[in-house]
């Protein structure tokens, strides 16, 4: 099964990227499954119902979050409904929504699961014993199973990486906004990003305006943060796992912009 994984959308830019770029990199890598980190896509805040079926119709199978999951309100009336939705797992109990969804494409089962770090991030439950659990329920259904770890520590997104290497067929690292250069298949079969990097402005800062980040690096005092205008990009993964084992065969980064053009 081939996944492709598009990096965190960032407001306006990153749907336009999306809906651009999604129908050419089906055609170019021919993806049976697309996954779309949607956390910043309202204006940079969560994610609206409107925005989640924009993305279904773009192409994507299955929508992730992150820390942002609820700073648009509109979540909590779809939610419950959104069943190609998945927040991150390790949320406190109660939290509305799930962590992991299983889902089948053609006769095959994928267990997608979004988790997420807690070094420099609110304090959540443990994601490392998270994952034990949910891979034992996935696995009672699948081979397949692949992660979105939003986390802001490169050191956490490597351990959680090492400690279910072999288990699950991928771990991709999302939040910084940032593309790491480490993509590799880890010795057991599982494939590693620390980070897929973002999807939306190019010249902002981590897709904010750079006029206001850098007031505040300046002064301290509280700004305004607004989606960057301008140029824009797009981060992914695409990822092949055999069907019999699980395991990952391959791990290709795509990073499209001014600067690199993996892809035309
Ligand atoms: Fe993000
Ligand atoms: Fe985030």
């Amino acid at each position: 099964m081939k996944i492709l994984f598009i990096g965190d959308v960032v407001g306006s830019p990153g749907r336009e990227m999306v809906a651009k770029y999604v129908p050419k990199l089906k055609k170019k890598y021919r993806p049976n499954f697309t996954i779309i980190n949607g956390e910043n896509a309202a204006h940079g805040r969560g994610i609206t119902e409107k925005i989640y079926h924009q993305f279904l119709e773009a192409g994507a199978q299955m929508i992730t979050l992150g820390n942002h999951s609820w700073d648009n309100r509109e979540i909590f009336e779809f939610i419950d409904q959104a069943t190609c939705l998945v927040r991150p797992a390790n949320f406190p109990e109660g939290a509305p929504g799930v962590g992991m969804r299983m889902t089948k494409v053609n006769a095959q089962m994928i267990a997608v699961i979004n988790l997420q770090g807690r070094t420099f991030l609110p304090p959540l439950d443990c994601p490392f014993k998270k994952i034990d659990e949910l891979i034992a329920e996935a696995k009672k259904h699948t081979s397949i199973i692949f992660v979105d770890f939003h986390g802001e520590a490169t050191s956490e997104k490597q351990a959680l990486a090492w400690y279910v290497d072999g288990k699950v067929s991928a771990v991709v690292g999302t939040h910084t906004h940032v593309q790491t250069a480490d993509e590799r298949i880890l010795p057991e079969g599982t494939a590693y990003i620390s980070d897929v990097g973002m999807t939306g402005p190019y010249d902002g800062i981590l897709g904010v305006e750079r006029d206001a980040v850098i007031k505040k690096f300046l002064t301290s005092l509280p700004v305004r943060f607004e989606v960057a205008k301008g140029r824009e990009q797009l981060s992914g993964v695409i990822i092949d796992v055999d069907n019999e084992t699980g395991k990952a065969t391959s791990i290709e980064r795509i990073l499209i912009n001014d600067d690199h053009l993996f892809f035309d």
